[in-house]
């Protein structure tokens, strides 16, 4: 038992120290895994899901510099463009709906590069 308290131990603190080191950036992996529960509303509306929510706001403070935003940005554009059954203006308020101040706004037209 003491053994297998200390193996997972290790995992959680390993996980800290990798999650350290790749502070400042997102993989957009990272990105559709957090917005995958937003799915259903960011096609079809209706009620945003708590799920969804904590994953906007996981997404929010994962990107919490402009090194991390302006990939995290073209990761959501090309998860839009990829996904043809999202309603764009669904996701543009997405954020406000969570109640997540997401600085700046996801939409095709938005250009990355000039996130902060
Ligand atoms: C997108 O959603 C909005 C409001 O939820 C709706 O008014 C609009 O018709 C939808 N657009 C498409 C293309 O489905």
């Amino acid at each position: 038992m003491a053994r297998m308290v200390m193996m997972v131990f290790c995992v959680v603190v390993t996980c800290m120290v990798v999650a350290e080191t790749y502070g400042q950036s997102i993989t957009c992996d990272q990105v559709v895994s957090d917005l995958s529960p937003c799915y259903g509303y960011l096609t079809n509306g209706g009620a945003v899901s708590s799920a969804c929510c904590s994953g906007v706001d996981a997404l929010n403070s994962a990107a919490n510099s402009a090194s991390a935003r302006q990939p995290a940005c073209n990761c959501l554009k090309s998860f839009y463009s990829s996904n043809s059954g999202i309603n764009l203006s669904n996701a543009a308020s997405l954020p406000s709906d969570c109640g997540v101040n997401l600085p700046y706004k996801i939409s095709q037209s938005t250009d990355c590069s000039t996130v902060e």
